[in-house]
């Protein structure tokens, strides 16, 4: 066996109705702390979900303001704003409520409101320095697993995004409570759904860095989530299937944060940057096109997470490889949402634009299990038109 290293978030709070109690949690973890800055988005913040959190944090006697400017596909603009409202208010944590466009923004806050560096001084991995503010993170969609992962993603440009990786950017404490989840509408739920299932794919298959434990996160991850994701798209009041796909999400989180996601990641950013199709859809329009074209190279890890998805699989890895495919465009299909890039606004002329965009993110595609040139992209991306 390899050597490797693993790290995540040193304190997990897995408990349906857990944010109702995060003035407690905060008070327990952080007993001087007297002033928060919540980070959500004015979309989450109107399904009133944020009130329990928002009263239990006051009665703690902790004086908490509100940034609720976080919107989808976060800008530089948006993060920088969170840091001036961060330190006018001497803030002493950072607490992140929503989905992993508001927990990126919440990580860049905490290490940005102490004011040792620039925003622009951050991109890369670990170029990140000296100590954040306490950080604490209560996901509110089942998809990223941003509240375990070192990464935080912004979109710098009209259609790049850039990613800082630091473990700075692990959380103190997470809190997985699937009430905050209940509202989310059937189209969201499946395309963040797919995303964390995409998560454990990539992790299982990572070139470089999987390893014992990030595997059996995967496993455990894409078993949860293919068993529950129909369930919390057709009754999203299930809080049980939504429980189970927020711990799937986060297992899937854990495992890629430390076995990096690859080419279908590589190949999802850029028609989340020129189309902004929201980043779990863009995965999983790309996901089948991309596994096959892997199969050369991944067939016995893909057999193995076959099993995972169609119990009792037979045949040749190759067999038991097309079979994870099937499985996972059948899920996709079954939550109803779209299945082509031309769905999505895509054309035929946009294919060569992609393909160049693809070849930039060269950090993903280093991970993936077979060498991916421009004109496999461009096949890829002709094949999901
Ligand atoms: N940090 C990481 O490791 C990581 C990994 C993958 C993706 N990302 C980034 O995360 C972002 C995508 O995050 P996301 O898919 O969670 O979506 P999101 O945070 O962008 O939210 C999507 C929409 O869902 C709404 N929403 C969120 N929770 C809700 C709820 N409980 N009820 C009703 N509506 C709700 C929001 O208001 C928003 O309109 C992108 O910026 C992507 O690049 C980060
Ligand atoms: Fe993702």
């Amino acid at each position: 066996m390899s050597a490797f290293q693993f790290r995540t978030v040193p304190h997990l709070i897995i408990a349906a109705g857990a944010a109702g109690q995060v003035g407690v949690h905060v008070a327990h973890h952080f007993p001087a702390v007297r002033r928060a800055l919540l980070v959500t988005d004015a979309g989450f913040l109107r399904t009133g979900l944020a009130e329990a959190p928002l009263r239990n944090l006051q009665v703690a006697g902790i004086e908490v303001h509100v940034f609720s400017e976080v919107q989808a596909d976060p800008s530089e603009a948006i993060v920088l704003a969170g840091v001036a409202m961060a330190q006018m208010f001497h803030v002493e944590l950072i607490i992140g409520l929503g989905g992993g466009s508001s927990l990126d923004v919440a990580k860049l806050i905490a290490v940005l409101a102490p004011g040792h560096q620039e925003l622009a001084q951050l991109y890369g991995i670990g170029n990140v320095h000296g100590q954040r503010l306490p950080l604490v993170q209560l996901p509110t969609t089942a998809g990223t697993g941003s509240e375990v992962t070192p990464i935080a993603i912004v979109t710098t440009g009209a259609t790049t995004k850039m990613g800082v990786v630091a473990p700075q950017l692990y959380a103190d404490l997470a809190i997985l409570d699937a009430s905050l989840t209940l509202g989310l509408p059937s189209a969201v739920t499946a395309a963040t759904g797919i995303d964390a299932m995409v998560h454990a794919i990539e992790a299982y298959t990572s070139r470089l860095q999987k390893n014992p434990l990030s595997d059996m996160l995967a496993t455990q991850a894409l078993s949860l989530l293919s068993g529950n994701l129909i369930r919390a798209c057709h009754d999203g009041q299930n809080l049980a299937a939504r429980q189970a796909m927020l711990l799937g999400a986060m297992l899937a989180g854990q495992a890629f944060a430390n076995a990096p996601v690859a080419a279908v990641h590589a190949l999802a950013y850029p028609i989340g940057g020129l189309f902004h199709v929201p980043h779990g859809l863009s995965n999983a329009l790309v996901l089948p096109h991309v596994l096959r074209f892997n199969v050369s190279h991944a067939a016995p890890l893909y057999a193995e997470l076959a099993a995972i998805l169609r119990p009792g699989v037979t045949g040749s890895d190759e067999a038991r490889a097309h079979a994870l495919i099937d499985a996972m465009q059948e899920i996709a299909h079954a939550t109803g949402i779209a299945r082509t890039l031309r769905e999505v606004g895509v054309a035929a002329s946009d294919l060569d634009r992609l393909a160049d965009e693809a070849m930039l993110q060269t950090r993903l595609l280093g991970n993936n299990p077979r060498l991916v040139t421009r004109g496999d992209a461009r096949a890829i991306y002709a094949a999901a038109l």
